[in-house]
């Protein structure tokens, strides 16, 4: 966040404006509203929230479930955003929604920001995969693009490309649940629907492979 003198604001000018207007900057695509709430955002003050992620999402937001995902190491765009239709009853999470109502837009935006500057460790034993084709180069006749093109070559995800999440260490069951509810629309929060198109043309077999891939990439570093 030191664009303020490229972007030539006067000296005198705001800190938390300076800060809303080059997280906008960064992220065109988010909302004002997002922008301003992440940049009033603390992640000192979430002490008494984590206890409620924990139960479902594992020890500081790293899962042991293979039906939930890890909060850590997501840009805290993505994850802000994930609350936010959570919140709104547009993204079925189960439990996720219910538990979500209570907190308000600021806390998400704490959450959001505490979570997306811890890292996910490696989990020791698993053995690194060749990267299935559909990874690297897409299918150009099922008109399906290559995942790492908006994830990253390791699964590391990518801001600029529609705040694409990371993949690294995904669980399993998540991985594959996640593709089927994009595949369905019941989870219809890609801009464009640009995943929506992807998982549909997937086999099951295919899901599979891809799940193991970026499973057995292992632990990964804070986006942002
Ligand atoms: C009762 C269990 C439960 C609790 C408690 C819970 N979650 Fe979740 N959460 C889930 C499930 C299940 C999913 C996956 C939903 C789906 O399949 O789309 C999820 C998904 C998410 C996602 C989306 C992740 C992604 O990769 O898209 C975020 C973000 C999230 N939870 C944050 C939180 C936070 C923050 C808390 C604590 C304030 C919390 N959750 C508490 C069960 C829970
Ligand atoms: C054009 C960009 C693009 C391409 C290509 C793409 N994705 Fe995605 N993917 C996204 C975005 C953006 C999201 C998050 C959407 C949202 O905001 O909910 C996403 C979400 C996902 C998720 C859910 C992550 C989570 O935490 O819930 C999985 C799994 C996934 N993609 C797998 C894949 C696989 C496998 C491929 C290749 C076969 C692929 N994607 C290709 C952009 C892309």
């Amino acid at each position: 966040m030191k664009n303020t003198n490229r972007m030539g604001y006067p000296g005198g000018f705001p800190h938390y404006l300076i800060l809303t207007f080059s997280l906008m900057f960064s992220y065109p695509a988010l909302g004002a509203d997002a922008a301003v709430l992440l940049a009033g955002a603390d992640a000192q003050r979430v002490e008494s929230l984590l206890g409620k992620c924990d139960r479902c999402h594992g020890d500081a937001g790293v899962s042991d479930d293979p039906e939930i995902p890890h909060l850590v190491a997501q840009s805290a765009t993505y994850l802000l955003k994930q609350l936010q239709h959570f919140k709104a009853g547009e993204r079925d999470g189960g439990r996720m929604n219910k538990m979500i109502r209570k907190l308000d837009e600021q806390q998400l935006a704490d959450v959001a920001i505490y979570f997306s500057s811890k890292s996910l460790p490696a989990q020791g034993g698993v053995t690194p995969l060749a990267a299935p084709a559909l990874v690297k180069t897409g299918d150009a006749g099922r008109n399906i693009d290559a995942c790492a093109s908006c994830h990253g070559d390791d699964g590391q995800g990518k801001l600029d490309q529609y705040d694409a999440p990371a993949l690294a260490g995904m669980p399993l069951t998540y991985f594959a649940s996640s593709l089927s509810s994009f595949a369905d629309e019941s989870r219809k929060s890609d801009v464009n629907g640009v995943m929506g198109k992807v998982a549909k043309a997937l086999s099951d077999s295919e899901v599979d492979e891809l799940a193991r891939y970026y499973l057995a990439l292992g632990g990964r570093a804070p986006m942002e």
